[in-house]
């Protein structure tokens, strides 16, 4: 319990004997009784990061203020994610960890936020009796009120989702920050209906954030020392919003386009692109702006055809390829990333061997790895057994890692002797005495400190080693 004022020494102490990341240490963690704190855990993908963030300027708004101290807190608040069933698990698991916190001091309210909220709805309140409030992916605004019948002694639950919400408005609360990159939330939900994902049924229905706002955000973010800037959308590509006042429509290379010339020391990242809609008017877009990093993290999920179609991706293998190829004529240094699924429903051992030829033949970079898991309500979960077994679909999952790392170690040693183009964001995590950075490729390279450089500044960094995950470089006066 630390509602004793407690000094910010003690909380640093404190703060070094926790696990697990949550958020920077900041004046926030003076305790003042004068306010209402919040503690926030999210899991999954950057999405569910960027959302937390919009979740913590609503509740600033309302007078809390975040801490990394979940005792102290009077609201636990944990973003879920349903993606597969481990996921899952983990919040579970995380929930009871606050129960015990919540007993030990009565009256701190808990709260499940994101996917698993909008999945499973009335069931947290109902049947676990672990949390106060259920609050989906479209209802944040809706928090202040949820808190105060909370307070009143209901429970606050809103899932419903919405076919407009985008938080256009709404300037994030940065958690967590370096101050050098930040996410850009540019459009919410999916419209594709992959069989094997939940993500259609828990964030709902595509919408486009209004592309001044994306703008804005950009541009206060730089003019507060923020040097990349990540665009944030399950499938960045189909992003599309018409300007009611001119009736013109912008697409996404035309977006890209002009968050590049926010200034050409911003960076400008994005994630994720869907093979079937990206456009080499885009791929010509990155080509064009030194500023756009040339990384494309396009998931191919399968290497086959006929998986691909039981999968509902609506493109097939060579259709992949020649999007890979496209990818390498227009950008020759571009650097590409997959998801991979393995042991999806009815996939043989042949259906297997095609998505292994793929890593090579696409030279990933690196991949997210998974095997497959049943999602309760997906087309696949209602129209394909989950036929392939456990064991199975790990050692499938674990011939896909081996040739990746290897795939990976290939492309990382191909880099040593070249010079970068480093964004220092920080401390390398294993000593502070080196930086880590990433080149425009998304690979992070580790190398000596040395004045006057500081987190936030470009320097040139040639690569003298690598692994199949880091770079090690040193500067290049
Ligand atoms: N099982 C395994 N992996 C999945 N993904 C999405 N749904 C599932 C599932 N049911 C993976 C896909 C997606 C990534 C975010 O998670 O590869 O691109
Ligand atoms: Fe899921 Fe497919 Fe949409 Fe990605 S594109 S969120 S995998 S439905």
């Amino acid at each position: 319990m630390y509602n004793d004022n407690p000094t910010l020494d003690k909380l640093k102490q404190l703060d070094e004997q926790k696990q697990g990341e949550v958020f920077e240490l900041s004046e926030a963690d003076f305790y003042d009784p004068n306010y209402k704190y919040f503690y926030i855990e999210s899991y999954g993908c950057q999405m569910n990061f960027s959302d937390s963030e919009i979740v913590a300027s609503i509740l600033a708004e309302s007078g809390y203020r975040p801490t990394r101290q979940m005792e102290l807190s009077d609201l636990i608040l944990i973003n879920t994610c349903s993606i597969r069933e481990k996921a899952e698990e983990t919040v579970r698991k995380r929930l009871r960890v606050f129960d015990k916190v919540k007993r030990n001091k009565p009256g701190t309210m808990v709260g499940v936020l994101g996917c698993m909220a909008e999945r499973l709805k009335k069931k947290w309140l109902e049947e676990e009796k672990l949390v106060d409030l259920v609050v989906g992916p479209d209802a944040y605004r809706d928090l202040p009120n949820l808190l105060n019948e909370v307070e009143g002694g209901d429970k606050g639950i809103n899932v419903i989702l919405s076919r407009e919400e985008t938080y256009a408005d709404i300037s994030p609360l940065r958690l967590d920050s370096n101050g050098v990159s930040a996410f850009i939330s540019i459009m919410r939900g999916c419209d594709n209906m992959c069989s094997f994902c939940v993500v259609p049924f828990t964030r709902g229905r595509e919408r486009s954030r209004n592309a001044f706002s994306i703008l804005a955000e950009a541009n206060d973010l730089f003019e507060r020392g923020y040097r990349e800037v990540t665009l944030l959308g399950q499938n960045v590509d189909s992003y599309k919003w018409e300007n009611p006042e001119s009736g013109e429509s912008v697409n996404f290379a035309m977006l890209l386009e002009m968050v590049a010339k926010v200034d050409p020391d911003l960076r400008v990242r994005f994630s994720t692109s869907h093979p079937k809609d990206i456009t080499d008017e885009v791929l010509h877009k990155m080509a064009a702006y030194e500023n756009i990093c040339k990384y494309i993290h396009l998931p191919v999920q399968s290497g086959n055809s006929r998986i691909l179609e039981l999968m509902n991706r609506t493109y097939d293998r060579q259709w992949y390829l020649e999007r890979i190829d496209a990818i390498y004529r227009i950008i020759p240094d571009c650097a590409v990333s997959s998801d991979i699924i393995a042991g999806f429903c009815s996939e043989t051992e042949e259906e297997h061997q095609d998505t292994l030829s793929m890593i090579p033949l696409a030279n990933y970079s690196m991949s997210y790895m998974f095997f497959y898991s049943e999602r309760p309500g997906t087309l696949a979960a209602r129209k394909y057994p989950d036929d392939i077994p456990t064991e199975v679909k790990k050692r499938r999952l674990q011939e896909i890692i081996d040739i990746q790392t290897q795939v990976s170690f290939k492309h990382n040693q191909a880099d040593i002797g070249k010079v970068f183009k480093v964004l220092i964001e920080g401390d390398s995590r294993k000593s502070t005495d080196d930086f880590k950075g990433r080149n425009s490729q998304n690979k992070m390279i580790v190398f000596p400190k040395q004045s006057p450089y500081k987190t936030g500044d470009y320097v040139q960094v040639r690569v003298t080693d690598a692994t199949s995950a880091t770079l090690i470089g040193e500067l290049v006066s």
